[in-house]
């Protein structure tokens, strides 16, 4: 998937005196992806409300329709799926272009891997960079084969395998695409297919799997481990979605609002799903205040209205098995511990290399551009807090593609000495399309 416009866009983040106001922001990325394939794969109408419109969703939108499925947006959020049955997805005609999207990549890979076509994926340079093995080893044992570019990687084509061979699967690495990858596969599979995760990560595909009508179990045995057993030949109903607001996207006004002295802003219609809300509990232990209110329930997943005030923080050392319900929210956490009272030990996050870019080097080499003291470790980072002083600044900062690492060091900039700048902001779109209105919206940018 190209960018509208093809030249890196730089910009340039200066520090706000206080961010105040309500803001929303766009619908779940992982929920978002899920809601097109499940519904492309049921038979008749799903509508879907509070999707997100970033380039990484509309990979997959085109990719079910490049499949068969009849999928049209109505108005803002709002898009009708036309499924085609589980096992009825048709032969693309040419390769699915995955943009910046390792979900799209590893759930429609697991997907197609229990169908008779032959697909091509392709993606962007940072998606052509992250590994697959961890879903064609799995999806091998099913049936289908791969040939990938050296090292497991992007152009991949694979062929899938009807029918299919269920799996009983011990996940090795705690991956929520994994599991999902299995599990969707598992669908258009005679028998049963299981998959043992020993560390939970989130469970949209469990939920919506279920809200769709397939059979599929969870038992949780005395040390945590989940054992999710899905029925193969599903047959998935229709449904109306509404998708909550991206926890992972509300994770930067978030933080902006603890870190910016005189802050306070309402963010509502968030997803609080416990598998996702590690970044929450964290920030709290750091001194955060955050006041959840409105709790409720929409489309199957606990959502709230967030109010975040300014706070001093103080350094932490979490622990490492909680990286699953926070994984996509570090790099905006480093930045909290940046500016936080004492010293910050993450460790246990070797999975952040392997995202959209490593974000472990990328953060730390970021950090250290606007005057953090850091150190790298191989499965983390130590962060010396400035004790709540403005950060130095600088830049430009590589973001290497990745969409988290640019609004973090937007984030940064808001209380920076000297501003902090971005090589380039466009990654961006690829999750949250509404970044710099927010921002301005708050009072963060002029
Ligand atoms: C996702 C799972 C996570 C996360 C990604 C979205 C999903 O990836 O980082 O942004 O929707 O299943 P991993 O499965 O690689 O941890």
């Amino acid at each position: 998937m190209t960018h509208i416009d093809d030249q890196p866009t730089p910009m340039t983040f200066t520090a706000a005196p206080s961010l105040a106001g309500s803001v929303t922001v766009p619908g779940d990325k992982s929920i978002s992806h899920r809601s097109l394939m499940l519904s492309a794969l049921a038979i008749g109408h799903s509508r879907v409300e509070g999707l997100l419109e970033g380039e990484d969703v509309l990979a997959t939108a085109a990719a079910m329709r490049a499949m068969g499925a009849q999928i049209e947006r109505d108005a803002e959020g709002v898009w009708h799926i036309h499924g085609v049955g589980v096992g009825g997805l048709l032969q693309p005609e040419t390769a699915l272009d995955m943009g910046n999207s390792g979900t799209s990549t590893r759930l429609l890979m697991g997907l197609l891997a229990s169908h008779d076509l032959t697909a091509t994926f392709v993606g962007d340079a940072s998606l052509s960079k992250r590994p697959m093995a961890r879903v064609t080893q799995p999806l091998s044992r099913m049936g289908a084969s791969f040939t990938s570019s050296p090292g497991d990687r992007l152009p991949l084509t694979m062929k899938g395998a009807c029918p299919a061979v269920p799996l009983d699967y011990r996940l090795p690495v705690a991956s929520a695409q994994v599991k999902s990858a299995i599990l969707l596969a598992g669908l258009n599979t005679p028998g049963i297919t299981r998959v043992v995760e020993p560390i939970p990560t989130r469970d949209h595909s469990e939920r919506m799997l279920k809200g769709f009508g397939a059979d599929l179990s969870v038992e949780i045995e005395a040390d945590g481990t989940r054992i999710i057993t899905l029925v193969g030949e599903a047959e998935l109903q229709p449904q109306n979605i509404v998708v909550p607001g991206d926890p992972s996207s509300a994770a930067f006004p978030m933080v902006a609002a603890l870190l910016v002295p005189g802050s306070q802003v309402t963010i509502a219609n968030v997803g609080l799903n416990a598998t996702r809300a590690g970044l929450i509990d964290l920030l709290r232990e750091m001194g955060g205040s955050i006041e959840v209110i409105n709790a409720r329930e929409v489309g199957g997943e606990p959502v709230g209205d967030l109010i975040v005030t300014a706070s001093i923080l103080k350094g932490v050392e979490p622990d490492p098995a909680r990286a699953p319900s926070m994984i996509d929210e570090y790099p905006v956490a480093f930045v909290a511990a940046a500016f936080a009272r004492g010293r910050s030990i993450f460790r246990g996050l070797d999975e952040l290399r392997v995202k959209e870019s490593d974000r472990i080097a990328t953060m730390a080499q970021g950090l250290r551009a606007i005057g953090v003291s850091v150190e790298e470790l191989e499965d983390g980072i130590v962060i010396e807090g400035s004790g709540g002083a403005p950060l130095t600044g600088g830049g430009p900062i590589a973001t290497r593609l990745d969409h988290r690492i640019a609004m973090s060091f937007a984030v940064a900039g808001l209380v920076s000495k000297n501003g902090v700048t971005i090589d380039d902001m466009r990654p961006v779109a690829t999750s949250f399309p509404t970044f710099l209105p927010l921002l301005q919206q708050l009072g963060g940018m002029a």
